[in-house]
């Protein structure tokens, strides 16, 4: 699977996004070290700290597929109109445990411009034991 068909899973599952307190849809897909693709989307709750962002879902679902290493995440928020999601603070966290020097973080922007960021550009100095 290349980025532009990450991305087109991040944005097909950002459809089933269920976010009725911010309308903010967010899809998210990885590629794991076997090659498997895992997705997921946000999911919101009235207690909204109970909230869960699409990365974490992605992630929780390679897990329990048998994936330990992300490859390359693709991550697709809000419309095709707004500028690119990036990850926030702590899915930037959740990432950086399953990645590597070589993991990508995929967004596209509102021009269709591809960005891929490394893990140390987006967490430098990060936390790991
Ligand atoms: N959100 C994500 O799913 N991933 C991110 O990296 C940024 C934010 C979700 C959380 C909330 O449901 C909505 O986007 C608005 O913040």
């Amino acid at each position: 699977m290349n980025d532009e068909e990450l991305l087109d899973a991040a944005r097909t599952v950002r459809d089933m996004a269920y976010c009725p307190y911010s309308n903010f849809r967010v899809g998210a897909a990885i590629i794991d070290e076997h090659g498997n693709v895992h997705v997921g989307c946000n999911v919101e709750n009235a207690a909204y700290p109970q909230s869960s962002c699409a990365e974490a879902g992605a992630i929780s679902a390679m897990i329990a597929a048998g994936g330990q290493r992300i490859v390359a995440i693709a991550v697709a928020g809000g419309s095709d109109k707004i500028r690119a999601c990036t990850p926030c603070g702590g899915c930037r966290q959740r990432i950086n445990e399953f990645s590597d020097g070589e993991t990508r973080i995929i967004v596209k922007d509102n021009d269709n411009e591809w960005h891929t960021y490394s893990m140390s550009e987006l967490l430098p100095s990060s936390f790991r034991l």
